[in-house]
């Protein structure tokens, strides 16, 4: 006994036209926005798989993009169409703002390992498929929580390059220097994975690495790596494409310097004339002193050059990287595949000091010094026992030069 609904009505006797024709046009905007929601939820999960998938219809926008790298172009640098350019312009304007918040909260410790965050905000390689101007720009409208949560995540890769050494070289300073490239991601710390915790295995190491976005390299430094035998095979094993750069300076005042830093956490250990010999006398050298044997390049590198290719490492002068450090790091970049960005105009030089400084990168407060421990001054060494070490150190440095093809100059 219900009584008719308009639903069981006859439509021609029951209902007016104009009434049908807004229920038509209500039930095409509803699968209109469901249709947009489904390409829109397509387009995100495409997004995370890695494939080609809508690569393939575009114009390649991302690869001469001026503010990516040279690596860009991996599998997923995709096509980027013009609303996402420009969206990308909006987030990185964001980015900056908010990274710039977080300097001035930290003023203290502009590049410290807690940077990580600042480049987690980077925006990955965006894509959007055809049509992407209607789904795109409901993306463009939301809040930017939201896009932080669907866009900037990146992840943890291994070491595509490692500084291997070596100690007392320079490697802190090229390693901070590097840094202030947007495509360089490094860890502070040193890992001394593939000396001291390789049994830790690969998973516990990429876990130590802060995320990176496509196009950013990982990086680490220990640079005790280079005399470790066990190194260049456990490198190889993780890959053999990894890129390794060895700092190297004069064996004889790296030698010093090392001897020094010693020195300064145990003021009571022998004198650095007395550990240099075996037999001060007979002028024999203990080779089984590290500060001593780190010095002995050619030897070390010998076993590096079973496991990997001559190219695949870059052999930087710690001299040269204090005297003129944007040369140095002009050839470091090549050598990474990086555009060059690092410039003499990220430098000054402290004559206190003796030593470069970073001015203040950009957004930064303060310009970056190394720290205090860096450019110490030495003892007085006697002079006989320096010229033995330079008659020691000639002819492993002669060889090195020979196997480098790189003369360092430390023999006059
Ligand atoms: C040191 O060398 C001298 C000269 O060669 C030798 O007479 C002396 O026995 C050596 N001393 C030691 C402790 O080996
Ligand atoms: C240069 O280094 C000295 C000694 O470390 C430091 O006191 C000084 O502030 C530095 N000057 C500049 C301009 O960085």
């Amino acid at each position: 006994m219900a009584p008719p609904g308009p639903a069981g009505a006859h439509p021609n006797s029951a209902e007016p036209l104009s009434r049908r024709i807004f229920r038509k046009f209500l039930l095409m905007l509803c699968s209109l926005l469901t249709s947009l929601y489904v390409f829109y939820c397509l387009v995100e999960r495409g997004q995370t798989l890695s494939g080609p998938i809508v690569g393939l219809s575009g114009g390649g926008e991302e690869a001469g993009d001026p503010d990516r790298g040279v690596l860009a172009g991996g599998p997923r640098e995709l096509a980027v169409w013009p609303a996402a350019t420009h969206r990308k312009r909006l987030l990185q304007l964001q980015q900056r703002r908010r990274r710039r918040q977080q300097q001035q909260r930290r003023p203290a410790a502009p590049r410290d390992d807690s940077d990580q965050t600042v480049w987690e905000e980077e925006t990955p390689g965006l894509v959007v498929g055809p049509g992407g101007s209607g789904a795109g720009s409901s993306v463009a409208e939301a809040p930017p929580g939201t896009l932080a949560l669907l866009l900037d995540e990146g992840s943890k890769q291994l070491p595509q390059a490692i500084i291997i050494g070596v100690k007392k070289g320079g490697t802190r300073a090229l390693l901070e220097f590097l840094r202030v490239h947007p495509d360089v991601r490094a860890v502070g710390a040193e890992p001394h994975f593939f000396d001291r915790s390789y049994d830790k295995g690969l998973a516990w190491y990429r876990e130590l690495m802060p995320r990176t976005l496509d196009g950013q390299i990982t990086m680490e430094k220990t640079p005790s790596y280079f005399v470790t035998r066990e190194a260049p095979a456990r490198i190889s094993a993780m890959s053999k494409d990894t890129k390794l750069i060895v700092v190297v300076r004069d064996p004889v005042t790296r030698a010093i310097s090392d001897y020094t830093q010693t020195l300064s956490k145990r003021p009571d250990i022998p004198s650095f004339e007395s550990l240099t010999f075996r037999n001060r006398s007979a002028g024999l050298i203990d080779t089984s002193w590290s500060a001593i044997q780190i010095g002995i390049y050619a030897k070390h590198l010998e076993h590096w050059l079973r496991h990997f290719p001559l190219g695949q490492m870059l052999f930087v002068s710690g001299e040269r990287l204090i005297r003129d450090p944007a040369g140095e790091l002009g050839r470091v970049q090549d050598f990474l595949g990086l555009k060059r960005i690092i410039t003499d105009k990220h430098f000054y030089f402290n004559k206190t000091k003796g030593f470069p400084c970073l001015k203040k990168a950009e957004g930064s407060s303060k310009p970056h010094c190394l720290g205090k421990t860096k450019g110490r001054t030495h003892p007085d060494i006697d002079p006989g026992v320096v010229q033995r070490l330079r008659d020691f150190y000639r002819p492993f440095n002669l060889k090195f030069y020979q196997m480098t093809g790189q003369d360092f100059g430390w023999d006059g």
